[in-house]
């Protein structure tokens, strides 16, 4: 074993050229992800590619390049943001809110201030109205250096490393003709399906959730940390220029291709019309579209297509004279609030949903809507009685926006949180950091009935027909109380139902059948453990590869687990300490609930190997260190014990260092660690 293994010639060739071949797969299905909306392979393959090369680079920094995919990754936290001066001010926009005002704003003023005749058509371009927020991008040279937010339109903040982790965006322009200088102004937003899935996973977390994508994507830009940011997909939208240097546009026509074609997203839903009638019908029909499209707009943007013409007409104050913004009416509504209810859900948060005088809002007839928590439902001081704004925002349940203060007439009621569950009369607590109350009766209804459900749900041992009015039935019939009763049940027992035949009732069986060997991420996912949603559930299937070994797993081991942090560890130690879910899961196992166990790598050098990290490392992370380890079939433990190996000490390493040194363990250095892995 020698340093000069690390520093030989031929493997570091090689490794420029397996570099040079990820980055491109990447870029490319960075594209057909992004950019085309048809990916090709699955996010675990693209997750794999993007930690080969990371694992690359950072054996071979001098390899890394400013525009390489790993740059997105995220890097550390900054403290806070600079501010910077816009070269030119970002400018907002007047508002239009019907096609009268379309024409009378800006059709007819532009063809006074132009001296054109009514019936002179103007060539506009059409642009959906992203809800999101304001961002600058600065490609010097056609390398992405500066992005800032539009701030107060003359400073923003400079949130450069948090826009790198934008898988849709150039970190270089592509293609003939890239400029010197190029500022690009857009939207950066969030997709439908991301702001779902963030605020599943805050609630999961027990934190408040985000009231609509615009706030989430604003948090999300904002991070701090720009790991963080690194996790929540993001998406941007170009639509106009700001100061370019070494090209010319003629027309926003003309402008949005072009850095389409240098590799930027352009909504493909920008269209060029001739008159004002085109931009009033596209404001039309995109309004129908509203409903159908992946990510919330709130109107739609009309801009005069000719630069020429735009200069020509200048701006006033802080909007150009050359463009309106023509709003959509707000998906929201005024109405009684009738009664605020409690509800339990499958871990026994008790939260508040308001019950609504019914309203029509965009279509659709509104009675219950979300408070979200205590917290919220003190901080807006919404009481029982109160005329309240309800808004749907991008969610399928609507939320209580405010009150109608004036419409108060001293009757209304202030509700307080519960102190005993509403549904089984046990106690409730508030769990500190946490805006939750939560029931803590083991055996209250609603919170069965919830965890079946969940159980049985798609994601989790996916039974199929096993919804909520069948479980519903099996929980009042009493022939199930836990999901063990489940495995249990009989073609008789479904056959006591009032709708159900015999083809359903066996079907049902089928699938509880099937249900058996599904894979250990479903498994563990379906057992409900508190903080551990599908990815964490994964994760740990994969870390541990059966049940069993779970179920063994220490605070320790598992906080040396990525991802899994001191909440999740200790939540799934309780699980698994709690006698009850003992004996559900014994009674699981006997049924012959055998979920698939997830091969470990086996065979590998380090084989039966416990690596223990301690300290701070600085040539890889420890997510990397732990996949070094495992991929030679090693494992990395958090404590450090006669059992234990080897330790990798690096900077500032603490009591696991003395402990290793007491009991005799091998110490090594990063360096000495990689000089072992790469050992023949
Ligand atoms: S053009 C000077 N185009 O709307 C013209 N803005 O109310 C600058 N927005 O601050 C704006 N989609 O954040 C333009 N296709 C679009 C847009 C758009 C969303 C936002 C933008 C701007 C605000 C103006």
């Amino acid at each position: 074993m020698q340093l000069s293994l690390l520093e030989n010639a031929a493997p570091r060739l090689n490794a420029e050229d397996r570099v040079k071949a990820l980055r491109s797969q990447l870029e490319y299905h960075n594209q057909r992800y992004y950019q085309l909306d048809a990916p090709e392979i699955s996010d675990a393959e693209y997750d794999e590619l993007l930690r080969e090369l990371v694992m690359l680079e950072e054996r071979y920094p001098e390899l890394v390049t400013a525009e390489s995919p790993t740059q997105r990754v995220g890097v550390a936290p900054a403290g806070r943001f600079h501010s910077v001066i816009h070269r030119l001010p970002m400018l907002s926009l007047e508002n239009a809110v019907n096609d009268h005002e379309i024409r009378a704003k800006l059709d007819a003023r532009i063809k006074k201030e132009l001296g054109l005749a009514d019936s002179q058509p103007v060539s506009y371009m059409c642009e959906p109205k992203m809800d999101g927020l304001a961002v600058e991008l600065v490609y010097e040279q056609g390398m992405l250096t500066i992005a800032l937010t539009r701030g107060d339109g003359v400073t923003g903040e400079d949130v450069t490393k948090n826009i790198r982790t934008l898988r849709g965006l150039p970190l270089r322009l592509k293609g003939e003709g890239v400029p010197t200088l190029l500022e690009v102004r857009g939207e950066v937003y969030l997709s439908l399906d991301a702001f779902q899935k963030i605020n599943r996973d805050r609630e999961e977390n027990g934190d408040p959730p985000f009231a609509n994508p615009r706030n989430a994507a604003a948090g999300s830009l904002r991070q701090l940390d720009p790991r963080i940011t690194a996790r929540r997909p993001l998406s941007f939208f170009c639509y106009a220029p700001g100061v370019v240097e070494g090209a010319s546009f003629s027309s926003q026509h003309e402008f949005l291709s072009t850095v389409a074609g240098w590799g930027l997203p352009v909504n493909p839903l920008a269209r060029l019309v001739e008159g004002v009638d085109g931009a009033v019908a596209y404001y039309n029909e995109m309004q129908g579209l509203r409903e159908s499209l992946p990510y919330e707009i709130d109107g739609t943007v009309v801009k005069v297509d000719s630069f020429l013409l735009q200069r020509e007409l200048g701006e006033k104050s802080r909007s150009p004279l050359w463009a309106i913004a023509c709003k959509f009416p707000p998906r929201q509504a005024e109405t009684l609030l009738e009664d605020i209810l409690l509800s339990v859900g499958r871990t026994g948060v008790i939260t508040p949903v308001a019950q609504l005088r019914p309203v029509e809002i965009s279509g659709v007839t509104v009675s219950r809507a979300t408070l979200h928590n205590w917290d919220e439902l003190a901080a807006k001081d919404i009481r029982i009685g109160d005329t309240v704004v309800v808004e749907r925002a991008g969610d399928v349940i609507p939320a209580v926006v405010r009150v109608v203060v004036d419409r108060r007439n001293g009757s209304e009621r202030t509700v307080l949180p519960p102190i005993f569950c509403p549904e089984c009369g046990s106690a409730v607590v508030r769990i500190a950091d946490e805006v939750a109350v939560r029931c803590m009766g083991i055996s209250c209804p609603p919170q069965i009935r919830e965890s079946i459900k969940h159980f049985a749900s798609r994601g989790a041992m996916d039974i199929e027909g096993l919804g909520e009015k069948v479980v519903e039935q099996l929980l009042s019939l009493g022939l199930i109380h836990t999901v063990a009763d489940l495995y249990r049940l009989t073609k008789d027992d479904f056959m006591r139902f009032e709708r159900m035949g015999d083809k359903l009732a066996s079907n049902l069986l089928t699938a509880l059948e099937n249900s058996k060997t599904c894979d250990l991420g479903r498994y563990i996912y379906a057992l409900g453990i508190r903080h551990v949603g599908e990815r964490t559930a994964k994760t740990l299937a994969q870390a541990f590869g059966s049940l069993d070994n779970l179920e063994k797993a220490t605070v320790d081991e598992l906080t040396s687990i990525r991802d899994i942090g001191a909440t999740v560890a200790q939540s799934i130690a309780t699980f698994f300490t709690n006698t009850d879910n003992r004996a559900v899961l014994r009674q699981l196992h006997e049924s012959g609930v055998h979920p698939a166990v997830v091969a470990k790598t086996v065979g590998g050098r380090m084989s039966g190997k416990n690596f223990v990290f301690t300290g701070t490392l600085t040539r890889f992370s420890r997510d990397h260190a732990r996949k070094l380890v495992e991929d030679q079939g090693g494992n990395v433990v958090g404590s450090v014990s006669r059992k234990t190996d080897y330790v990798v000490a690096g900077d500032e390493a603490g009591s696991k260092l003395i402990k290793a040194r007491e009991l005799g363990i091998a110490v090594l250095g990063e360096e000495e660690f990689l000089i072992l892995l790469n050992a023949h």
